[in-house]
């Protein structure tokens, strides 16, 4: 067991009230998290309805007994509980170790609140020590990784064991870009989004309004 990461994702439950439509993130510690809402849900009859980020995350949450419905059919998201890989003093991120940030990102868009769960290691001056994840449709892909490669993006498509494609939840590939370091992020977005092949990336800039940080006794909050 994580100590940190359970300690951010259940006190991110605390923060969930009654009549909420809640997004539900992906990953290990929004597993903890899920946990949690299901014991409220259940010992204090409270009222909500989940809108999920991955298919993983929409079979837990049946599991456990979370109410979900489908995106379209709410009309706001109230407040967002996602995890995230990395996090920068600006509470910009990194998402998508998962495979899930393009469900991520629309959830996190359409939400009112949206808080990261996270633990102390994940937390840097600047971005790129973690892999940046863009999601791009599968034709063309080797056109587009060479495109990134010639721009000095170090990118790799992210295989599976038996060493295919991986395939995410919507049907794209994902390409890893070896950045180490991200001076300019929204530079990068920039660049990315401008890119003919690319669904999306996993650059969250200005999205979180709050960033808990899972200590092994407890955890902090970054605001805004
Ligand atoms: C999923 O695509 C990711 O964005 C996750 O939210 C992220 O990888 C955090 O995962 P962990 O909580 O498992 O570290």
């Amino acid at each position: 067991m994580n100590n940190s990461k359970k300690n951010a994702g259940e006190y991110a439950a605390t923060l969930v009230k009654d009549g909420m439509i809640v997004g539900l993130g992906t990953g290990s510690t929004v597993a903890y998290f899920l946990d949690e809402l299901s014991r409220r849900i259940k010992y204090e009859k409270l009222s909500i309805i989940g809108v999920t980020t991955s298919t993983k995350t929409a079979e837990r949450a049946q599991e456990l007994g979370i109410p979900i419905r489908d995106i379209d059919s709410v009309l706001k998201i109230d407040l967002t509980i996602d995890g995230a890989d990395e996090v920068d003093c600006y509470m910009n991120g990194i998402k998508g170790g998962g495979a899930a940030f393009l469900m991520e990102k629309i959830v996190a868009k359409y939400s009112k609140r949206v808080v990261w769960i996270i633990d102390e290691q994940k937390l840097h001056k600047t971005l790129g020590q973690f892999s940046l994840p863009v999601e791009v449709v599968p034709f063309g892909n080797g056109q587009l990784i060479h495109e990134l490669t010639q721009h000095h993006l170090y990118p790799k498509l992210r295989l599976n064991t038996q060493k295919q494609p991986i395939v995410t939840d919507l049907g794209h590939y994902i390409v890893d870009l070896d950045l180490k370091q991200i001076d300019q992020p929204y530079e990068l977005a920039q660049y990315l989004d401008s890119q003919i092949g690319v669904v999306e990336h996993g650059l969250f800039l200005d999205i979180a309004d709050e960033v808990i940080i899972g200590q092994d006794d407890g955890y902090r909050v970054m605001n805004k």
